[in-house]
């Protein structure tokens, strides 16, 4: 495999208009940040500084300013969030990195939009329809703008699934199957914490499978016109662990089982969290099998796109290896992407919430191989496997392309990666609507949401006025992941 060129940045793309560099803030000093300030402290400190980090937990924010202070030699301040817009004000802030837990991502994007900053947040943008709406009124209001680090989109095998899509070469898109597999350490993560509660994440189908949908959204270049979901918690939780004849040791530190995670074990995890629970009370290591859950563990959806494509989705948060399988059908041939990121969980590697995209793990497993597999077939023809361009870093290599797009300024991207606010509205709208689905169990309108002002283009690279201009492309449809509203909202 080579490497995908690095990409084309103009030296001064993104700075004040005095040409110095922007002046940031983090806030939510947890096991995210970290990624933002090794680029803001390290690879993109000459077009950016880190002014402050805002957290709940003063414990945690001074972890991470003590972090900053070993590789920075400008000072840079711990902030109460409360005071969010005072410090954007006083400390002439450009823009505010969010990677606090999803359900405060919309109050604090619209919080630092209003007093003069613009946003990056981590996905997903929010976690329901109230959250969009202040959102997109926030960016109506103020004109300002936000960025949703959709990462997924750089890794390069989605990056090389988008190509074929977009080259035309299996024609008009018909339907995708998506199969997303999380394995017993990484899928009993979000069982652990705040995402176990959907007010707090939106469960899987929009914490988790927001990534999901936006790529679908972005291969696709079409908005999701209506969701039918289907699913539960049949795994995780006390009344499984019952059925199941699950004997549970509470917090379980010390204990030999694999669904357990013993802060203590690491250094990182223990000074990030354990010993910051006497601030806050935040326990990053709960049993996933007692307390309550309110989210599911098995998740199926059938959702109908815009331009007559259908995706059928499915996740499952227990599977004994990590990855994924994509088939996209067309009206020429066929394109799999079949991802294996952990071959298998062993016992002696339990307990560990590492995710396997992140951290490479052994190569196979048994009969299982970690790696990535892109093969096209178009009618009448002979399969043919697509080289994937992977580089260095996590998310082979997509990650630092991310960082580079969102630190020096996005490059002239021929697969659209950069995204903005409506691509984090559009990405999370299926997972509103799946949810709703899930209530009412009856299939649900994108438009039914009130998500807030229209979406009047399609996501992805293309514009409306082109999107499904492949061969055998049909007319887009008025469908929009939005409101009744009718205007359109400013970038
Ligand atoms: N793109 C990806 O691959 C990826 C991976 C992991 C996490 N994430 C996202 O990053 C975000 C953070 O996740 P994490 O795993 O770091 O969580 P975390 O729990 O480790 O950290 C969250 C931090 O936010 C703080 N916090 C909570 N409420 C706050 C508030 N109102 N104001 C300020 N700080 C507050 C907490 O004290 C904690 O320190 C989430 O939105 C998650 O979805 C994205």
């Amino acid at each position: 495999m080579t490497a995908e060129p690095t990409p084309e940045h103009a030296p001064t793309a993104l700075t004040s208009t005095d040409g110095s560099p922007l002046r940031y803030l983090v806030v939510g000093a947890g096991n995210r940040c970290e990624m933002y300030l090794r680029s803001l402290l390290e690879e993109h400190a000459d077009v950016a500084v880190l002014v402050g980090i805002g957290d709940t937990n003063p414990g945690r924010a001074e972890y991470f300013r003590a972090f900053a202070a070993e590789r920075s030699a400008g000072s840079v301040i711990v902030f109460d969030p409360t005071d969010l817009e005072a410090v954007v004000r006083a400390e002439r802030v450009d823009r505010v990195i969010v990677t606090t837990p999803d359900h405060t991502h919309a109050q604090l994007i619209c919080r630092a939009l209003r007093a003069g900053a613009d946003v990056v947040v981590e996905k997903p943008l929010t976690v329901d329809d109230a959250g969009t709406r202040a959102i997109a009124h926030a960016v109506e209001e103020t004109g300002r703008t936000v960025v949703v680090t959709f990462n997924y989109r750089y890794s390069p095998r989605n990056t090389a699934l988008k190509e074929v899509v977009q080259s035309g070469r299996i024609g008009r898109v018909t339907s995708i199957d998506f199969t997303w597999m999380l394995d017993t350490v990484h899928g009993a993560d979000y069982f652990r914490r705040w995402h176990r509660l959907k007010e707090n994440s939106g469960g899987l189908l929009v914490h988790k499978s927001s990534h999901h949908f936006d790529l679908v959204n972005w291969w696709l270049s079409d908005s999701p016109e209506r969701v039918y979901a289907s699913g539960g918690l049949r795994f995780y939780g006390p009344d499984n662990a019952a059925a199941d004849g699950r004997v549970r040791h509470g917090r379980a530190v010390g204990s030999q089982d694999p669904f357990a995670l013993d802060l203590r074990t690491d250094d990182r995890l223990t000074r990030l969290y354990l010993d910051n629970e006497k601030h806050d009370g935040y326990r990053r290591n709960q049993d996933v099998f007692e307390g309550e859950i309110t989210i599911e563990d098995n998740l199926a959806l059938v959702v109908d796109y815009a331009q007559g494509a259908t995706l059928s989705y499915s996740l499952n948060a227990h599977c004994p290896w990590e990855g994924y399988r994509v088939a996209v059908n067309g009206t020429r041939g066929r394109a799999e992407l079949d991802v294996v990121e952990r071959a298998a969980v062993l016992p002696a590697s339990g307990g560990s919430p590492v995710d396997p995209s992140v951290t490479a793990g052994p190569d196979h497993d048994g009969a299982r191989h970690r790696g990535d597999r892109l093969v096209v077939q178009e009618h009448w023809g002979a399969a043919e496997e697509i080289t994937i361009h992977t580089g260095e870093g996590s998310h082979g290599g997509g990650d630092r392309l991310l960082l580079a797009d969102v630190f020096r300024g996005p490059h002239d991207d021929p697969f659209g990666r950069p995204s903005d606010y409506r691509d984090g509205i559009a990405a999370v709208a299926v997972g509103i609507a799946g949810n709703r689905s899930l209530e009412t169990g009856s299939p649900v309108r994108v438009r039914e949401l009130d998500l807030g002002p229209v979406l009047s283009r399609t996501v992805g690279s293309r514009p409306a006025s082109e999107a499904g201009s492949g061969p055998d492309a049909r007319p887009t449809s008025d469908a929009v992941a939005g409101s009744s509203e009718s205007a359109e909202v400013p970038a």
